[in-house]
């Protein structure tokens, strides 16, 4: 593939995408903008952001990750969507068409893959609890502000290999079935109205756990920064949780870019997504953290806290356990556009690269991933003694995936678009070929990816890896 002349004029690859077959795509601009929410809001808000939180040091923390989306996510992100809607193929394809010469940049979404396969390897798990709370929700059983209560319930899930295993796979089948309704049906469809339900949601359940007695601590935790907890390890897990959450850094941002159409405003969407997303994750904190200090919850339980303290909070509001049920619903169909998302990565690779049918690639993935996958449901049971770098298969999965894998995936579309796509396609992708009125934000964008962005990652990876120490 050689840049032509026309790249200016034309929208860049789009001569690219005539040799590839039709492919689906979003079907309006909202479509893509919940899409693309429906990526970037899952249990990374829900679970995630308040297990970091809770054992990075609470504000600190939340401070390092707000300001690294806003100085290397929503740039990674802008950079992304614009190579796959330029090159309009799969993560792989994408980089490989969208490089000049025949330098291996591929490797970026080859990358990808590997780090799709370590997150759905975990999040298929937790995303299991999740399912498997609607049910214990139902039953009434977990409807207690007593912590022996919601820890019994938790660790008889968690420590019992084959409920372990089955939730995964339901899991895993449902995804599976919704990606089989392809893009624009099924993955539109099923954001458009709930995201919105499940924020209204939150909001009720904020409410309630800021009037709980006590409430004020939980308050100071979130936003009252203690700066002696700003540690290296902090610093990694703040600008992995900005990937994690905006699902940067692997490739599903080039998938879902090259499913735009030509008329979307890609950084428009990119600063929309990533305040809606980060919002959605702030409020789930404080719905989570004051009940943590009223209850006298363990602020660092880990993997387990937002599991331990929604119900309590949930146990003292009027028809709490009919909510609670909605409350795990929605949670749970919120992890599903995210999974989505990361299974797009793998499924659109598998059928447009190695050329097997949708049905099939669909399949093939799931089972790689059930297989895979077990090794993180079984962590906490058959497999707990198993450790790597001390860590179990699921932290490791979490670890390795967030804090080195995204980032290194990051910092090198960074210096992709910056220094080798270069200017002209950039702007010609982000202007929509001049037709936006936007090119100061869009320079500034360029500059923030060429000079900012990758060297902060770079920073805070060689120190959270310990070379500076
Ligand atoms: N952003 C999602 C969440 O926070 C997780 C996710 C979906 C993701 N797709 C991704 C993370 C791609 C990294 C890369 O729940």
């Amino acid at each position: 593939m050689s840049s032509s002349s026309q790249a200016s004029q034309q929208v860049p690859g789009s001569e690219f995408k005539e040799k590839l077959p039709l492919r689906d795509g979003f079907s309006t601009r909202l479509g893509v903008v919940l899409a693309t929410l429906g990526s970037a809001v899952g249990l990374g808000n829900i679970w995630k952001f308040p297990t970091l939180t809770g054992s990075s040091g609470g504000a600190v923390f939340i401070i390092i990750y707000v300001i690294s989306v806003l100085l290397i996510g929503i740039p990674v992100m802008v950079s992304e969507l614009a190579i796959g809607r330029s090159a309009h193929a799969n993560a792989v394809d994408s980089m490989r068409a969208s490089t000049p010469n025949k330098a291996p940049w591929w490797l970026i979404g080859a990358l990808g893959i590997l780090s799709a396969f370590l997150i759905m390897g975990f999040y298929t798990e937790v995303a299991g609890w999740v399912f498997a709370y609607i049910f214990k929700a139902m039953s009434g059983s977990i409807l207690s502000t007593s912590s022996e209560v919601t820890t019994a319930a938790f660790t008889s899930l968690v420590t019992n290999p084959v409920l372990s295993l089955v939730w995964q796979w339901v899991d895993l089948v449902i995804v599976g079935a919704v990606i089989l309704f392809g893009v624009s049906k099924g993955i539109e469809r099923v954001t458009k109205t709930l995201i919105p339900v499940l924020l209204v949601l939150l909001i009720v359940v904020a409410i309630r756990s800021l009037t709980l007695p006590g409430a004020g601590e939980g308050l100071e935790f979130l936003f009252k920064p203690d700066l002696s907890k700003v540690t290296a390890s902090t610093l990694l897990a703040g600008v992995g949780l900005a990937f994690f959450k905006l699902s940067i850094g692997m490739g599903a941002m080039i998938t879902y870019g090259s499913y735009f159409r030509q008329d979307q405003n890609i950084s428009g969407t990119a600063l929309r997504v990533a305040f809606s997303d980060m919002s959605i994750a702030l409020l789930a904190g404080v719905a989570i953290f004051p009940a943590v200090f009223a209850y006298g919850f363990q602020p660092d339980a880990g993997p387990s806290l937002v599991f331990l303290t929604i119900p309590s909070v949930f146990a003292s509001m009027p028809a709490g356990n009919f909510f609670m049920v909605i409350f795990f619903i929605l949670t749970f169909i919120a992890s599903i556009g995210a999974q989505v998302s990361l299974l797009e990565v793998l499924v659109s690779y598998v059928n447009e690269h190695l050329k097997i049918n949708r049905k099939a690639a669909t399949v093939y993935s799931m089972l790689g991933l059930a297989v895979f996958g077990s090794l993180a449901a079984l962590s906490s049971s058959l497999l707990s003694n198993v450790k790597l770098f001390g860590l179990t298969f699921f932290d490791l999965f979490d670890f390795t995936s967030s804090n080195i894998f995204l980032p290194v995936g990051g910092l090198f579309i960074c210096i992709f678009v910056g220094w080798v796509w270069g200017k002209e396609k950039f702007f010609a992708a982000l202007t929509n070929n001049g037709s936006l009125n936007n090119q100061g934000f869009v320079s500034f964008l360029f500059f923030l990816i060429r000079f900012v962005s990758p060297v902060l990652v770079l920073l805070v990876l060689l120190n959270g890896l310990g070379v500076f120490s």
